[in-house]
This record gives C-alpha cells, structure tokens and sequence, in this order.
C-alpha cells in the first residue's frame, strides 16, 4: 500500500484489506450468535456503506435480508432545526429484527436522528453495526452496538467511504496525510 493522492489531498495507507476482512469475519460471527432464531433485515446506508455491508451480508448464516436506504435531511422544525428521512425503504419493518449497517459512525448526529423515525415503524429491535467509529468525535450519546474499529479523529476514505465523491473504489483503508 502506497500513498495516495484524492483530489487535492494526500492520504496515507492505514488498514489493509487482509486486516478489514478478518474483523468482518468476526462481526458476522458475533451477528450469527447473537441473533440465532431470529429473521433479522440488514440495511445498508447509502452511499458509504455498500461494500461494507456486502462483505458483511456474505458472512451473514442466520436467515436474512438486505435493503438499502439514503438519508437525506431537510430543514424542519426540530430542535436540532434538520429532519431526517429515509428513502428506498419499502421493507414493513414491524415486529423485524433490523441491523443497520453504517460505513463509519463520526459526530454520531445522523443515526441519533434517524433512528427516533425508524422506530415509529415498530421494529422488534434496532442495532448498529457500524466499520468504523471516531469515539472522539462523538457529539451526540448513540449505542453502537458493533464497531469494526476504533480509529482517530482523523479523515478516512477508501473501502466504500469518499471524499468529495471520490476515493470509495478502493479495498484498503487510507488515512488523511499530516
Ligand atoms: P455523523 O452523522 O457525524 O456520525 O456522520 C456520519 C457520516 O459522515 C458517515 O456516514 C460518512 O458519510 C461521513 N463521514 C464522517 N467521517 C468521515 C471520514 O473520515 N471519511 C469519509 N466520510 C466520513
């Protein structure tokens, strides 16, 4: 893995795809276990996470089912002043065992969002599995509830995640130069 130029800035290689593979191995196994017996629906949040959540899906032994939304936010009337809504979801998500599958979770503030909207569709249960997680850029209190890794506060791309659109078709992981 050598340095690597996206737009206008450089990124340094950071996880390989050998190291990524091996804990979405061990995501998969702690999903199967936790939800032996239970139908569970994979959803996939846009655009990030799709190979993510197809390298996990692959590893996926319980019976399941996959779907993937956007989220998209519009001025409302909240506190935070965003609404958040989804689109591609035509799943009935009542009574369903839902595991939302993220490329990395940062200030927390979309999923906190979403998640309230989600829940008004009576799932039986909502979890998180998100690749990545920045603890240290953690704004708003979410429970996530399977993280691949615990990384800096630091600008990532590569393995699905983008800058500026670009970046996502790689299978490694690249950090943000100094
Ligand atoms: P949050 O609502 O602040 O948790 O933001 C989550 C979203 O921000 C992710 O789904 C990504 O689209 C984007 N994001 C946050 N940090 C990074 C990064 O380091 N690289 C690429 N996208 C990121």
């Amino acid at each position: 893995m050598n340095r690597i130029q996206v737009k206008d800035k450089f990124f340094v290689p950071f996880l390989d795809a050998h190291t990524i593979h091996e804990r979405i191995t061990d995501l998969a196994a702690q999903i199967n276990e936790d939800y032996q017996g239970k139908e569970t629906l994979f959803i996939g949040i846009l655009n990030g996470s799709f190979i993510f959540a197809s390298d996990l899906f692959k590893k996926i032994s319980i019976p399941a089912s996959i779907s993937f939304i956007k989220l998209v936010s519009y001025k409302g009337t909240t506190s935070s002043g965003t609404v958040i809504t989804s689109i591609g979801l035509e799943e009935d998500l009542s009574d369903k065992h839902v595991v939302l599958v993220e490329d990395i979770v940062d200030t927390g503030r979309t999923l906190t969002e979403f998640i309230p909207v989600l829940k008004k569709q009576n799932p039986a249960s909502v979890k998180i599995c998100t690749l990545l997680q920045k603890p240290d850029a953690l704004l708003f209190p979410l429970q996530v509830d399977y993280v691949g890794f615990s990384i800096p506060n630091k600008f990532v791309v590569g393995y699905g995640l983008d800058y500026d659109g670009m970046g996502r078709n790689s299978g490694e992981i690249y950090q943000l130069a100094d």
